[in-house]
């Protein structure tokens, strides 16, 4: 793999801007070049800005109905719950592009969790066109970072750091929602770019051990993300890239 690309904004505003610019350059290159643009989101807090800005100011700049919409990971919740990713993407993004219902694939946490897992690796087989063995190729990944260097729902010492096979599995986790369902390491790997959005003081530790630390996959768990065939970018604010050596 290619040496991950660091790019350091001043601030989280900036860092939520130049997100948004990214996502809406690579839609439009995906777009030329195939036609469609499959975009995997990440869960949590820190994209819901980005995600309003594409709403907002890049709504004219991208042919939304040729984004196919995925999910990384997703809380075992219902769909209209606050804790839900699908949720936060919904009210700050989705919902204000006009989109047909089919273009939005959401990982339907009011599901036993297992269930939502196997749903989804369906989904997943039927809109990459894929059969068994085979493995989901995303245009472009976000993800997050925990501040114990998790990813997706992929946290430490999780048997699912492992899984070889599933494009999809259930776990539990030391979090709030203890029951998620996550894309497995294969899927994240096989992506054609992964960007990670990660902004302040709080995640510089995390930050520091995912591209600095010793190498210890179960540990750090966003060390795993490893694609053979992709680029991976690392967009970091200021105060989150402060403990690293090389900027
Ligand atoms: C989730 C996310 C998770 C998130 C990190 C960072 O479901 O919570 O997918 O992997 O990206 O935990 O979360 P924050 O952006 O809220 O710090």
């Amino acid at each position: 793999m290619a040496e991950p690309k660091l790019i350091v904004l001043e601030d989280a505003q900036s860092l939520y801007k130049h997100a948004a610019e990214e996502i809406a350059h690579f839609a439009g290159e995906a777009i030329c070049t195939h036609a469609e643009f499959t975009l995997c989101l990440s869960g949590g807090s820190t994209p819901a800005a980005t995600y309003k800005m594409l709403a907002e100011r890049f709504r004219l700049s991208v042919d939304w109905k040729e984004v196919q919409f995925y999910w990384g990971d997703e809380r075992c919740v219902p769909p209209d719950d606050d804790a839900s990713n699908f949720a936060m993407a919904q009210r700050t993004m989705l919902s204000h592009l006009g989109l047909q219902p089919q273009q939005i694939h959401r990982m339907r946490g009011e599901l036993p969790p297992d269930d939502g897992a196997r749903d989804y690796e369906n989904d997943l087989r039927r809109s990459f066109g894929i059969d068994q063995g085979e493995f989901p190729r995303f245009d472009l990944m976000l993800l997050g970072l925990g501040d114990n260097v998790h990813i997706a729902s992929l946290f430490p010492g999780s048997p699912a750091m492992g899984e070889r096979e599933r494009l999809a599995v259930a776990v539990e986790v030391d979090a709030p929602q203890r029951h998620r369902i996550t894309l497995t390491p294969p899927v994240l790997n096989n992506s054609a770019r992964i960007m990670f959005l990660v902004e302040g003081a709080g995640k510089a530790a995390a930050v520091k051990m995912a591209l600095e630390g010793p190498r210890d996959r179960e540990r750090y768990p966003a060390q795993i993300i490893d694609p053979p065939d992709g680029e991976v970018i690392w967009l970091l604010d200021r105060a989150a890239a402060s403990q690293l050596s090389r900027k």
